[in-house]
């Protein structure tokens, strides 16, 4: 049995779910993404910001320049099913199917590493434009992976009613991909991300940016809340699952959190291979 169908008939027998396809996907691990200086603050909301390609090599990150690296190969089949839910298809649409929230049981999972590759892969298709948010405002680090520093965000619009979405919207040199951060914290960061005003952010981004593919790197579902409130809106969940160590029972009491989401897809990250215990790996497979 393979470590996906081991991971798909454990989670069945937690949490009794219909399941389809499933895949296995190899990758490197390489340095770890928090032990990295931070570039000057990019200032002007509209400057762009360009990535030094090569760090994010080396952190593991899907580049245009690495398009056939074993890491791309793997996104490429993790996106399809996400990218075939979150347009009308068919006449078929799932509400606010562009709205894909990625998140976990606990912290350290791989969260924001899958965001990133996630958005990177879908952002380097043609047609296909992506905004990344940095939604863990207790623990922000989707900037720190980019190398930027900033301080306004999500958080700040929420609480400005002067500040618009692209004032705080950093465009980068990647063509198709913009950037969100989460923002200036403060105490009332799950208040705001709970109010009115965020679902009425999000249904605005879900309408407004009806072509686009918005990606949200989420805190862990087990350690607050704000994961949990940002779920009922969003059309897709991608639950990142740490091989051989995320709890059975922290699994399925994450699932229980998010069940009312429509779509919600599991993605085993960091499962070592019989080849070589250097290398990490993603199952993947979805219930609906
Ligand atoms: N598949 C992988 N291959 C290599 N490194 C990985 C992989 N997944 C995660 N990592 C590394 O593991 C560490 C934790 O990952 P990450 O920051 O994405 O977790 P997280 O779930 O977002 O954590 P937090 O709950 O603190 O936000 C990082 O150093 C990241 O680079
Ligand atoms: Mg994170």
């Amino acid at each position: 049995m393979s470590i996906i169908e081991k991971a798909a008939d454990k989670l069945n027998r937690s949490a009794p779910a219909q399941t389809k396809s499933t895949g296995e996907f190899l990758t490197k691990h390489e340095t770890p993404v928090g032990a990295v200086p931070l570039l000057p603050q990019s200032e002007a909301p509209d400057q762009q910001h360009n990535f030094d390609l090569a760090r994010l090599r080396r952190l593991n990150i899907i580049t245009p320049q690495a398009e056939h690296s074993k890491i791309a190969e793997e996104f490429r089949m993790i996106k399809r099913p996400i990218l075939d839910n979150a347009f009308e298809q068919n006449g078929v649409k799932t509400r606010n199917g562009n709205l894909i929230m990625v998140t976990s049981a606990l912290p350290q999972e791989g969260k924001t590493f899958c965001a990133t590759n996630l958005a990177m892969s879908i952002a380097m298709e043609m047609d296909k434009t992506v905004l990344l948010v940095d939604a863990d405002a207790p623990n922000p680090s989707l900037m720190k992976v980019f190398g930027i520093k900033t301080d306004r965000g999500l958080l700040d619009i929420l609480q400005d009613d002067s500040l618009k979405l692209s004032d705080v919207i950093i465009r980068t040199s990647i063509d198709n991909l913009s950037l969100l951060p989460a923002g200036r914290h403060n105490k009332h960061a799950t208040e705001l991300l709970a109010s009115e005003s965020m679902a009425a952010l999000l249904d605005d981004m879900a309408q407004r940016y009806s072509d686009r593919i918005i990606i949200f790197d989420a805190p862990p579902l087990l350690v607050t809340s704000e994961a949990s409130v940002l779920a009922s809106h969003m059309g897709q969940i991608v639950m990142i699952i740490e091989a051989e160590k995320t709890p059975q029972p922290a699994v399925r009491q994450a699932l229980t959190l998010i069940e009312n989401c429509e779509l919600t897809w599991i993605l085993l990250n960091k499962a070592q291979t019989l080849a070589s215990v250097d290398y990490y790996g993603y199952g993947y497979y979805g219930r609906s």
